[in-house]
């Protein structure tokens, strides 16, 4: 449904952020792009999502198809149209402004009133915390009710693909669960789900595919369940007690990830 090929990603003049990268993810599926810090996750959603011009990056090389569409060039407004929504990182809800005014906010692309009124009643009905709370101010939601309000928001321009950006950064490990349980459930409905995170056994816990990221390039992609099993994962991304096996890479990259990581 979406295939990434042979990505490669710069900001201003000289930063590379994505190298060669290619991705296939194939419709229905949930994949997990896990990498360390600077490793080129957010790069690819924005790459995806049409909006690296927003942070003054473009893609030097390669080619993003949706439905066997290329999307070079398209304007993030017709790939939100196109049916890609991508909830960025750092969740981006507007504090001062009501739950329902948030949610609308997401709809506001959708010419149809009656789309927009029938997605918006779809979404207070499969999480009744934001229709409890539609009239309350987005800012006073706990951080891991306002990163539900950020997936209603991006389901309410009916998504066939969404994208997400580690949308369980800072959570409790409660929230992290309800986080997870709501990423099934949009999959459950038929949307195409891809997660990058920092939280791998997350990630790797929804998924049913898996891509590790190090430095800008795709350096494993395999099941999720090959991923979870493989003694590299585990090592530097889930915290197991494995001591043998390779390193994806250098050493450098694998040290930096670590360090986030282990937290
Ligand atoms: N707006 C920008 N201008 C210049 N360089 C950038 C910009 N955004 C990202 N980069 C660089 O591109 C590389 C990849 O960054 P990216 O944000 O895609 O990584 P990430 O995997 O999402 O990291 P994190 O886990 O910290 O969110 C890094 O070297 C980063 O410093
Ligand atoms: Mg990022």
């Amino acid at each position: 449904m979406l295939q990434i090929t042979g990505l490669t990603v710069k900001y201003g003049v000289g930063v590379h952020a994505l190298q060669d990268a290619s991705v296939d993810v194939p419709e229905g599926a949930v994949a997990a792009v896990i990498g360390g810090n600077g490793a080129g996750k957010s790069s690819l959603m924005r790459a995806i999502s049409g909006t690296l011009g927003f942070h003054a990056g473009r893609v030097v090389e390669g080619s993003i198809t949706y439905d066997g569409r290329n999307l070079a060039g398209l304007s993030p407004q017709k790939i939100l149209r196109l049916g890609i929504a991508h909830v960025p990182e750092g969740r981006r809800i507007l504090g001062e402004m009501t739950v329902l005014e948030n949610l609308r906010a997401g709809g506001a692309i959708v010419r149809s009133t009656r789309k927009r009124v029938n997605a918006l009643q779809e979404i207070m009905d499969r999480f009744p915390i934001l229709a409890e709370r539609r009239n309350q101010r987005a800012g006073l939601l706990s951080g891991g009710e306002q990163q539900i309000l950020a997936i209603g928001r991006g389901l309410m321009s009916s998504p066939k693909v969404m994208l997400l950006d580690e949308p369980t950064l800072g959570l409790s490990p409660q929230m992290v669960e309800r986080v997870a349980d709501t990423i099934r459930e949009v999959n459950a409905s038929g949307v195409t789900v891809v997660v990058v995170e920092q939280n791998a056994a997350m990630a790797l816990g929804v998924a049913t595919d898996g891509h590790v990221i190090e430095r800008g390039r795709v350096v494993l992609s395999d099941s999720a369940a090959a991923l979870r099993d493989s003694p590299d994962v585990r090592r530097l991304f889930l915290g197991g007690d494995v001591d043998e096996g390779l390193g994806l890479d250098a050493a450098p990259a694998s040290l930096a990830t670590l360090t986030r990581w282990s937290a």
